[in-house]
């Protein structure tokens, strides 16, 4: 429910500017989901009315058809594009958020992919917000290769659709309360104090994960490199099924034989793909490359 102000008024930016017609929602909707692949269903309507509402005002547009026209009008609509991005995508994330998934990567996967490669372990946290989800698994892998002995270096590859995530997952700089989660052995050795509110991830391991920029539905974009592990929670969530299905059949073509795909518990259902099989791990949905199969064009998508 928004908040009232002083007066008894919604604040400004919450107000929705004036109705939307079903015909000029579905057009926004299509504009989206054509960019983005995210979805956005009829109860989400009241989502984009504030968003849209509050951009339009701070621009002084004046009704949605303007701003509809100004995003469509070249360069300019184009770096104002990314800003709407940044306020219509959902950044929810935590440190450590899915302790089952990391536990399959500790336990199931490092000991049998140490034994087998000298290689340093590359990871793809795809959708990685504000950058808690890749130092996660950043910590996650050095405090690996530190109690294992293992001597074997680890890359993660973080990437968003959001500059304005990106930026904030690049400085590493969180609010207390954003720490709740981590464990105080992880805090300790991978997080220093900033001042009474703030933290921030250490610089060495802010080192070992780079940031950037990537749409998920325009995969000629994506690196073609190969990946261990591909990180994709929480994301799926937003596209419709034949999306998310084009999405993961791309995603497993940047898997070397062997790698892992681990997904949010429920990202979709009924998927099969002759590349990979299905893990039994508790509480987890994760795949893996099957070990004798090999990309047509030798690696990348
Ligand atoms: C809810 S967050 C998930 C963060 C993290 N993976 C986690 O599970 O904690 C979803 C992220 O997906 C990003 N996203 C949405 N559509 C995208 C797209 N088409 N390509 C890449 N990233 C996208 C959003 O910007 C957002 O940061």
């Amino acid at each position: 429910m928004a908040k009232q102000s002083a007066n008894g008024k919604r604040p400004w930016h919450l107000t929705p500017l004036v109705a939307m017609s079903d015909a000029q929602y579905q057009q926004w909707v299509d504009l989206l989901e054509a960019r983005t692949g995210i979805f956005l269903p009829p109860e989400r309507k009241s989502f984009l009315l504030t968003s849209l509402s509050t951009r339009i005002r701070e621009l002084n547009h004046k009704d949605y058809a303007s701003y509809y026209r100004y995003l469509l009008s070249g360069k300019e609509g184009d770096v104002e594009w990314e800003v709407l991005v940044d306020r219509l995508t959902v950044h929810e994330t935590r440190f450590f958020r899915d302790q089952h998934s990391l536990d399959l990567i500790s336990k199931n996967f490092l000991p049998d992919y140490l034994a087998d490669s000298g290689d340093p372990v590359r990871v793809w946290s795809v959708g990685c917000a504000t950058g808690e989800e890749p130092y996660t698994l950043a910590m996650l892998l050095d405090d690996y290769m530190r109690k294992e002995r293992a001597g074997r270096g680890f890359f993660v590859s973080a990437t968003d659709i959001s500059l304005g995530a990106l930026a904030a997952a690049m400085r590493g700089r969180y609010r207390n309360n954003r720490g709740a989660n981590l464990p105080a052995e992880y805090a300790e050795r991978y997080t220093r104090r900033v001042d009474s509110d703030y933290f921030e991830v250490n610089h060495d391991l802010r080192q070992q994960v780079s940031f950037t920029q990537f749409n998920v539905i325009k995969p000629a974009q994506a690196r073609p490199e190969e990946m261990d592990i591909i990180y994709c929670q929480n994301l799926l969530i937003y596209f419709k099924r034949e999306r998310r299905v084009a999405i993961l059949e791309h995603l497993i073509k940047h898997l070397r034989p062997g790698g892992i795909l681990i997904l949010g518990p429920g990202e979709i259902t009924n998927w099969n793909n002759p590349l990979m099989k299905s893990m039994a791990c508790p509480a987890t949905l994760a795949f893996q490359r099957r070990a004798d199969t090999v990309n047509e064009q030798g690696g990348g998508a």
